[in-house]
């Protein structure tokens, strides 16, 4: 079931994904770039799952931090979502956000209201957005358009 309402984040809550998702960065495995992403996805049913880049010596197979967690979540058979909070920098250094990148999005949209579907962006858990899915993905492609 297709959730509807969005869900009010407390401020402690953001501060919490956002720790979670800084301690993700030391996971990450990156030999090639050296840029660092941690994910912290949240699902309604309150688990946090976790998630970190993993890089590939053939490049395309690497897989995106907040990917690893969707996939973590929906391998588990969780599938309904609230919010996902996404830091990264260089070397682990976080100097501006790093917003999901356009395939991460399209799955986000394949699990998620992208009206109710939050995106945390951050830098410091004193420095953050929050935006919804639809403000990062107007116009996007999901299962209701082959309902
Ligand atoms: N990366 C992510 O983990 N998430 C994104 O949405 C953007 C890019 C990773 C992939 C690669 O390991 C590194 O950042 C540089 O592109």
């Amino acid at each position: 079931m297709e959730q509807t309402t969005t869900v009010q984040l407390s401020e402690s809550l953001i501060k919490e994904m956002i720790h979670v998702a800084i301690e993700q960065l030391a996971n990450a495995y990156v030999p090639y770039s050296g840029f660092r992403v941690g994910a912290a996805l949240l699902a309604k049913n309150g688990t946090m799952y976790t998630g970190c880049n993993i890089e590939n010596a053939a490049y395309t197979p690497t897989n995106c931090a907040e990917r690893t967690a969707f996939f973590k979540a929906v391998s588990e058979g969780v599938r309904q979502f609230d919010a996902i909070c996404i830091v990264g920098g260089k070397d682990g250094v976080l100097t501006e956000y790093a917003a999901p990148c356009g395939v991460c999005r399209q799955v986000m949209m394949e699990f998620c209201n992208p009206d109710t579907f939050q995106i945390i962006l951050a830098v410091s858990e004193e420095n953050y957005d929050v935006f919804t899915l639809r403000q990062l993905l107007p116009e996007g492609f999901g299962p209701n358009n082959l309902a």
